[in-house]
Parts: structure tokens; sequence; C-alpha cells
């Protein structure tokens, strides 16, 4: 079968998917079906015979599921890699996973949402591939992937700062990224080791309109003289600057220093799901039981429990409930700690904190958008991160066609399991 073609039987499956789940379809059918229920029911207790026929049907279900369910388990076992083992699953199953344990997500104060929509991320996806394939360094061990690159290349070129800021460099493939969304614009970028000091060993990038606070530059963004930063860049405005934030600190504490210098867009590369990561992150802090999918129990006996045991045999970073919760029944945060600088500090919080935290991030928050997947794991073959607690992805399971248009295919595997919630802030005007 040709990929177009098997493209089109895939769309047609979930086409006719669709109808089946459709209103109007399911209802006639639910009518037909009852009237057909309700004639045989009233001849059968007419006749005598419902409840020996009762039997007899509930006798029969119980065999088939028992055989239906010793095929499954011999087909998993015996499939022993993970990859053959989503196979198994089949896209359909896949699909449905996604944030089928819940996507928490921080509540902004109106309602609004960003401007793009799934078709410009795919039209960026387009552009940005390309572009991708003539990154310097290659290998970015440590450092972002294709997903979030992605991300922060797209929203950098959809909201044109005029000034972009950078916390944590590494060998400088962020700085790259920014560079190529915003070709003329001045970018300032804090990091304790200079990028050039990586071009001894291999690639590393550099950029010529880059202010470095590097090296014995280093200054932390908390404490930079922003005022004057900002003056001798001609910034008068600060919603036209854009800061990303790469440099594994309390979230929270970035975000009071941010508003303490009047930044209103914010992008977080690392935003941890709960249980995880090195840094207290927006994604724990909005994790609220008043969110679909926030808010946890340390009840092993649950279904959450059960769930997640389940896809921590899947997915690398997956955590079941032993890992996500502490002594005391501590699940927020990471088994109830902030932690801050990649994990060298860490400090316990209540849960009335943990509500506070929230609280105060939404008090703040015009828009919380994170960043879906780039593409699905049947397609990407990553094995890292979970879906069952991100959004759907922006090419599909089964949407293989579309995929290898987008030059996907061309890309190496491992770009792909870098995935972490990238989410983009955007702050509410403070009165000063
Ligand atoms: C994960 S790496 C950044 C990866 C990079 N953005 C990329 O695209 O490849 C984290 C970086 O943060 C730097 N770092 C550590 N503490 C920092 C701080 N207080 N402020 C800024 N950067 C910091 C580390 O030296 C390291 O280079
Ligand atoms: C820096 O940017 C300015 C325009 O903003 C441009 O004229 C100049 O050539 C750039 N310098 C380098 C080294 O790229
Ligand atoms: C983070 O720090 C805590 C406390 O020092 C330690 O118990 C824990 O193992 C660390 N976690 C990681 C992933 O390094």
């Amino acid at each position: 079968m040709s990929k177009k073609m098997l493209e089109r039987v895939l769309s047609a499956r979930r086409a006719a998917q669709f109808s089946e789940e459709g209103d109007e379809d399911d209802e006639s059918k639910t009518r037909k079906h009852i009237s057909f229920a309700t004639r045989a029911t009233n001849y059968l207790t007419r006749t005598g015979y419902l409840w020996p026929c009762l039997f007899l049907c509930l006798g029969v279900l119980l065999v088939s599921s028992l055989i239906i369910h010793s095929r499954n388990s011999v087909c998993i076992s015996s499939s022993s890699d993970p990859i053959s083992r989503m196979r198994f699953f089949g896209f359909d199953e896949l699909e449905s996973d996604f944030g089928s344990l819940g996507v928490p997500w921080c509540r902004s104060k109106h309602g609004r949402t960003v401007e793009w929509t799934s078709k410009d991320l795919l039209k960026g996806l387009e552009e940005f591939v390309p572009i991708y394939e003539t990154r310097p360094i290659k290998n970015n061990m440590y450092g972002m992937g294709f997903d979030h690159s992605f991300g922060l290349w797209f929203i950098t070129k959809w909201l044109k700062p005029d000034l972009m800021i950078e916390s944590g460099a590494f060998k400088g493939h962020s700085t790259w990224v920014l560079r190529q969304a915003m070709p003329d614009k001045p970018i300032v970028s804090l990091s304790p080791r200079h990028p050039e000091k990586y071009l001894k060993k291999g690639p590393a990038y550099v950029d010529g309109n880059c202010t470095y606070f590097a090296g014995k530059d280093f200054v932390d963004f908390g404490s930079v003289d922003w005022g004057s930063v900002m003056k001798k860049h001609g910034i008068t405005d600060l919603s036209q600057v854009l800061i990303f934030f790469d440099d594994h600190q309390n979230e929270l504490k970035r975000l009071k220093q941010a508003l303490k210098a009047g930044f209103r867009h914010l992008v977080f590369e690392d935003n941890y799901d709960t249980g995880t990561g090195d840094h207290y992150s927006f994604r724990q802090i909005c994790d609220q039981f008043y969110i679909r999918g926030g808010g946890h129990s340390c009840f092993k006996d649950s279904d959450e429990a059960r769930i997640r045991s389940r896809r921590k045999k899947f997915w690398e970073k997956a955590v079941d409930i032993d890992e996500l919760c502490g002594p005391g029944e501590v699940w927020w945060g990471v088994r109830g700690q902030m932690r801050d600088d990649f994990n060298h500090s860490n400090k316990v919080i209540s849960y009335g904190e943990h509500i506070q935290n929230s609280r105060f991030v939404e008090s703040v928050l015009d828009v919380y958008w994170e960043l879906p997947p780039v593409a699905g794991p049947s397609l990407t073959h990553q094995m890292r991160y979970d879906p069952a607690r991100t959004p759907s992805p922006i090419v599909e399971d089964g949407r293989f066609g579309l995929f290898q248009r987008l030059g996907l295919t061309r890309l190496e595997t491992s770009v792909f399991n870098g995935y972490t919630q990238m989410v983009y802030l955007q702050i509410s005007e403070q009165d000063s």
C-alpha cells in the first residue's frame, strides 16, 4: 500500500470512528436497539423464559471475556521490546492515551489563550525542520531537543520581540534558535560558563549580536540591573521583550524576579510534571484538585495508582504512586518539596503553601500555554515522557504521511526524547 493510501485509509477510519460516535448515528442505533430489546424482553417475560436466558447470556459473556483476556496477556508477554508492545496496542489506543491521566494547567485571569492555532503550528513545523537541520550543535545532550527548539522558535517568531533574553545557555543551541527566529534583534545571554568555552572541545554557538553575562561577567537573572540593560538597548516597552529560562531554577522564584523587573513574556523550557525534575515548575504549582487531572491521592488501591504503575512499565519518565508520594502522603511539587537550582537546594512546603502558590500565579497570569509534543510516540519512537500527562501532539499518531512530508523522518529519533511541557506565560500588566 502506498503511503498516501495508508494515510487515506487511516483518516477514513478516523472519520468512520467519528461518525460512529456522532450524536445522530448513535441515537438512531440505540433507538433500534432499545425497541428490539424491549420487544424481546416482553416476549421472554410473557413466556417465562427470561431468567434462564439471562443466565445463559451471562455465562457466554464470562467465557468469552476470559478467552480474550488470556489472549491479551500472552501477546503482551511475547513482545518484549517497547515499540512492538506499543504497536500491539495500535494507533487508536495510543491516540486515546494522550491526557488520559489528565493534564493540569494554570488558569489565567480572564480565561484567555494564545492567538495561534494548530494549523499555525503545522505551518511552522514545515518551515522549521529544514532550519533545524542546519543547527551547528548536532548532539545537544543535556540541552534542548527538537520539540522545545521548535517551540522556542515558533513562540519567538510569533511574538517578534525587540530584545531576547536567555538564562542558561550551555553550548549556545538555544541562542542559535532565538537567532533563527529573529535575525536582526539583540540577545542578552546569562550563563555561568561562556558558550565559547565549549568551542575547544567541539561544536558550540557564539552569537555576534549577543551581550553575554557569562564567565567572569556572569550575573544571575535576579541580580541584574534590568533598568540599565533596557536603557542600553533602547527598550522603553517591556512587553517587547521575551525571556527564555533554561537555568533549572525554581520557576516561582524566576516569575517573581521577572515581575519585579516588569517583564511580560516568559518561556520556561523545563516545566516538569509533579513528582519529577530538579526544580519547582508551573506544572507542579498548578497541579491542584480544582483542575482536571490535577490533585492526587496517595491511596495505593486507587484507579490512578493502578494506571500509573502500568504506565511506568512503558514510559521511562512516568512515575507511579510510590514515586509520586513521600512520607505523610505528600505528593505536591516533588514529594512535598520545592526544588531549586538543579536540586542543589530544596525546601519542604506545606499543602497550604502549595495552594497559595497557585493562587499567586493565577493572580498575575494572562496566558498559560504548554507546547504540545511535536508528534505521537508511534511516529517519533520516543519512550521517555508519558503521553498520559501531555496534550495531544501536533502530528497525531497514525499520520505518518504528514510526519514524512514535514521532513521529520529525516531526524534522528533521539532528538524527540527531551519533551518536558515547555510553557509560555504572559504576565498581566502590573500597577507600578
Ligand atoms: C540545560 S542547560 C541549558 C541548555 C541550553 N539552553 C540549550 O539549548 O542547549 C542549563 C544551563 O544553565 C546554566 N546555569 C546554571 N545556573 C545558572 C543560573 N543561575 N543562571 C543562568 N544559567 C545557569 C548551566 O551552566 C547550563 O549551561
Ligand atoms: C547586529 O544587528 C544589527 C541590526 O540590529 C546589524 O546591523 C549588525 O550587522 C549585526 N551584527 C552582527 C555581528 O551580526
Ligand atoms: C534531590 O535532592 C534530595 C535531597 O538532597 C535527594 O534526596 C534526592 O535524591 C535528589 N534527587 C535527585 C534526582 O538528584
